[in-house]
């Protein structure tokens, strides 16, 4: 077994080095995408709590443990920064982001923006999407062979050209739309990181490209109007007098398309999974949906009752957990600093992966396994550890849309709890495709039957 070291600590310092394999980054790459969850169980027993791996032909230094997550996610020493991690991945196509934004630069815009996600915005935000989640589930097609990552990427596409855009826009743009963000996301993880012609880098370029002029398109008439989509809010909130320029707005939109899209589309999917392996849930849930508004006969949520939805949020969490759509929050180090006592040098990446802390046997009974109840009050295995449950990540960054998410997420489920029953095979066993974010390789085919 290979030891190699990052770099010596400072000489003097008590701090530890950190090792890594030293194997090639695309060996180590690939290993993940493989099967993430063995690769981190190896890490472990190989380095302990902290080690690095190459990726992309950089070393990125990968903490365990949630002690070491918390460390990343709260940067208390504000060694770590966002935009030369997060720009190296996704940059060129979601450059100028928030999520890209470090220190002041970051907390000055971060004010504005949550001027957008107050609870009474939520409300309307909600009110919005709530006709449109409801008539879309009620036309999914059923029979056998329905693939839920496919519909549900469609849906949370819609909802976020209505809420986010207020506009509804014909399918072919739409779909065009779609295409620009996902040519977006699919070359942030690619391999081969040049502007070759037809390659996956290429056609996120192009992508962007696109939706600069979209949004650039449609901005006058958001300026001028004050209507209650995201797209429109922007160009109105402010805060102490500090507003966003154009500019800004439609960087903040894209970036924002993509943090809600691919998100959502994948709690969506794990939730359905799992609720098709353990029908038994899928019946608790359906109940309390269908105990709901009773004589609103549409099955219409207020914000307040989808709080009343303890089952689905049980479940949701859960999801969340078992296949968090994250999977790492990237950092570099702009100093010397370290990380639960290990020396991280200068320049170095740093990443802090969820599943690292949810599949963590010391804090979560039988990890591996779909429990909904080690959530009650009464197991809180969540509460074991604030980084034990960190699907939204933390800190200064900890993700804008987190309610907004569980809104959206929550009121598809009630809708298709409400009007279908769905199953898979006992037998069947979804495949991961890790290369991107988490999706199912074969886009999850389910049994879907109206009630
Ligand atoms: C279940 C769905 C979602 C999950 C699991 C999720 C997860 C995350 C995570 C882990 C981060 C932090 C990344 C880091 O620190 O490196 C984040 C940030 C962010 N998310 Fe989400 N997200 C979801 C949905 C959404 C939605 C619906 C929106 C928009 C409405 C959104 C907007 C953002 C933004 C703007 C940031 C950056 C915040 C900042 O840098 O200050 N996300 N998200």
């Amino acid at each position: 077994m290979r030891h190699k070291l990052l770099a010596p600590p400072p000489p003097g310092s008590s701090l530890e080095p950190i090792y890594g394999s030293g194997d090639p980054g695309l060996v180590e790459l690939l290993r993940t995408f493989h099967n993430p969850l063995a690769m981190i169980t190896k890490r472990r027993a190989q380095f302990g709590d902290i080690s690095y791996v190459n990726a992309f032909g950089l070393k990125f230094v990968t903490p365990l443990t949630a002690d070491g997550a918390e460390a990343v996610a709260m940067n208390r020493g504000q060694a770590l920064a966002n935009e030369p991690a997060w720009g190296f991945l996704i940059g060129p196509f979601f450059h100028r982001g928030i999520l890209l934004m470090d220190f002041e630069e970051h907390h000055h815009h971060r004010r504005i923006l949550q001027q957008a996600f107050t609870a009474p915005r939520l409300k309307d935000y909600l009110g919005a999407m709530q006709p449109l989640i409801r008539d879309r589930v009620a036309a999914l097609p059923t029979g056998d062979g329905v693939r839920l990552l496919v519909e549900f990427k469609k849906l949370t596409l819609d909802v976020a050209l209505e809420v986010f855009l207020g506009l509804r826009l014909p399918r072919a743009e739409a779909d065009r739309v779609n295409h620009a963000f996902i040519a977006c996301v699919d070359a942030g993880m690619s391999l081969v990181r040049k502007d070759i012609p037809g390659s996956k880098w290429a056609r996120g370029l192009a992508g962007r490209r696109a939706l600069e002029e979209f949004f650039r398109e449609h901005l006058p008439a958001k300026r001028a109007r004050r209507t209650p989509d995201l797209f429109s809010v922007l160009c109105h909130v402010e805060f102490e007098g500090q507003a966003f320029a154009d500019e800004d707005i439609v960087n903040h939109m894209i970036f924002m398309l993509m943090a809600a899209h691919d998100t959502t589309t994948i709690t969506l999917t794990t939730m359905a999974y799992y609720l098709a392996r353990h029908p038994e849930w899928q019946d608790q849930a359906r109940a309390q949906s269908l105990a709901m508004a009773p004589g609103l006969g549409d099955g219409a949520l207020d914000y307040d009752a989808l709080g009343e939805l303890t089952v689905l949020d049980a479940v949701m969490r859960e999801a969340l957990r078992l296949n968090s759509p994250v999977p790492g929050l990237a950092r570099r180090a702009v100093r010397d600093t370290e990380i639960c006592g290990s020396f991280v040098p200068k320049g170095a990446y740093v990443t802090a992966t969820p599943m690292a802390s949810h599949y963590d046997p010391s804090l979560w009974t039988s990890p591996e396994h779909f429990d909904p109840d080690r959530f009650s009050p009464e197991r809180a295995e969540d509460k074991r550890h604030r980084f034990a449950w960190m699907p939204f990540g933390g800190g200064v960054h900890k993700c804008i849309g987190m309610y907004f998410a569980q809104l959206e997420v929550k009121t598809v489920m009630h809708h298709l709890l409400r009007g279908y029953e769905w199953s898979v095979p006992a037998e069947y066993r979804w495949k991961l495709d890790n290369t991107t974010l988490p999706v199912p390789k074969d886009r999850l085919p389910v049994t879907l039957r109206a009630r």
